[in-house]
């Protein structure tokens, strides 16, 4: 019972609902007893033959690791690695990142999406006073730095004994162990943080945090898990009982909208016009094209004849109109925009569009703008 609450797990204790204990190494779940040493031992033999060649795994700069982890919070491995050179090249060290200024550090993320991670780093770079700090409360105090980051940065870098809870830890834990608590729960948080952590080699953290999210990414992937060929299936629970696919248990499903976007590609002569989304909401800080947004998808017509359309366009201008692209659909983590691209010529000695930053054409690259605005300007320029 101390054990539980010393843990912060009176909660699970009490219910005895899942019945778990660790004691010397063994844990007892719902009746079975599973040896997790065995597990421990079996992720790093298979870490030794199996672990991926990553650019930041040869060194323990904390600065490398930071950027690493923060790329691939959201990001696939394969899709971070290219963005993580380029952004090492340019950014190698902590005070080369703080001197940046934010559009560049923006432009270096763009295509990444979860642009508040590109200004979380830039913030906390500044924060740093030239020198990355050195123990576990001060990384996990700083801006966009959560539980799991903090543990592999320490672990990684330092070697100190903090083991990562991301998704890869959730999916492998929950199935050797056939856990069906909540992984999205308050209980199941602090059950599989309690777990984890009883777990983590504390003499190999740096190996024993990268071999289980590997183990995860590579062998115990979410939708094809290669159990035919697993180091730990004569003992995984999940795989036992048949419960491989159902586990880990979410409860909460993640909603999604749909919004509707119209954007507009001026054409001024050699100019066009931009704004920089500077309100709390996706893309905070990026730059695109004059945009009008609305409730539903809007048809040709209704957007000429919208006000908000209208209040763009100067008094007595006729513009010339053009729907480009219609219904382009893209998806991000929580919503789903269609946007409709209209190309919109003015005269030189235009009014319209006052309220928009007047750029030259050619310089259009220079910002940092949205996957959608970059697509878009990708196909039609
Ligand atoms: N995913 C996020 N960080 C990782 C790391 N350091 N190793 C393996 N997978 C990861």
């Amino acid at each position: 019972r101390d054990y539980y609450a010393s843990r912060g797990l009176g909660d699970v204790y009490k219910r005895q609902l899942y019945f778990c204990s660790f004691e010397k190494g063994c844990v007892s779940f719902g009746g079975m007893k599973l040896y997790m040493n065995r597990l421990t031992e079996a992720l790093l033999d298979w870490y030794a033959d199996n672990k991926r060649d990553l650019p930041w795994r040869g060194t323990t700069d904390p600065y490398r690791i930071w950027i690493s982890e923060i790329i691939l919070q959201q990001t696939r491995v394969v899709q971070g690695y290219e963005y993580f050179l380029r952004f090492i090249r340019r950014f190698p060290d902590v005070r080369t990142l703080a001197s940046a200024s934010e559009d560049e550090v923006l432009k270096y993320w763009q295509g990444l999406g979860y642009y508040s991670r590109a200004r979380n780093l830039h913030a906390a770079a500044k924060s740093m006073n030239g020198k990355f700090p050195e123990s576990y409360q001060e990384v996990r105090a700083l801006k966009g730095v959560g539980d799991y980051t903090a543990a592999a940065i320490c672990s990684i870098a330092y070697n100190m004994p903090y083991a990562v809870v991301d998704g890869n830890v959730y999916r492998v834990l929950s199935r050797y162990c056939g856990i069906d608590v909540p992984i999205d729960s308050t209980e199941g948080k602090k059950l599989f943080a309690a777990l984890a952590d009883e777990m983590l080699d504390k003499s190999r953290p740096a190996a024993y945090n990268q071999a289980i999210m590997d183990f995860g990414a590579i062998q115990c992937t979410p939708q094809s898990p290669n159990c035919m060929f697993c180091p730990l299936a004569d003992s995984c629970s999940a795989l036992s009982k048949g419960q491989v696919m159902q586990l880990p248990v979410k409860q909460h499903r993640t909603k999604t909208s749909n919004r509707y976007f119209n954007y507009i590609y001026v054409r001024m002569g050699a100019c066009t016009f931009i704004h920089k989304r500077t309100a709390d909401d996706i893309w905070k800080n990026l730059f695109e094209l004059p945009l009008v947004e609305a409730d539903r998808n809007l048809s040709e017509e209704e957007f000429l004849s919208s006000a908000s359309f209208r209040s763009l366009i100067a008094e007595g201008e006729v513009p010339e109109v053009r729907l480009v692209f219609r219904n382009v659909k893209h998806v991000l983590s929580h919503r789903v925009i269609y946007a409709n691209f209209y190309e919109v010529v003015l005269p030189e000695n235009s009014r319209s569009f006052s309220e928009y930053q007047c750029i030259r054409m050619e310089d259009l690259e220079q910002y940092p703008v949205s996957r959608l605005v970059h697509a878009f300007l990708e196909k039609y320029l």
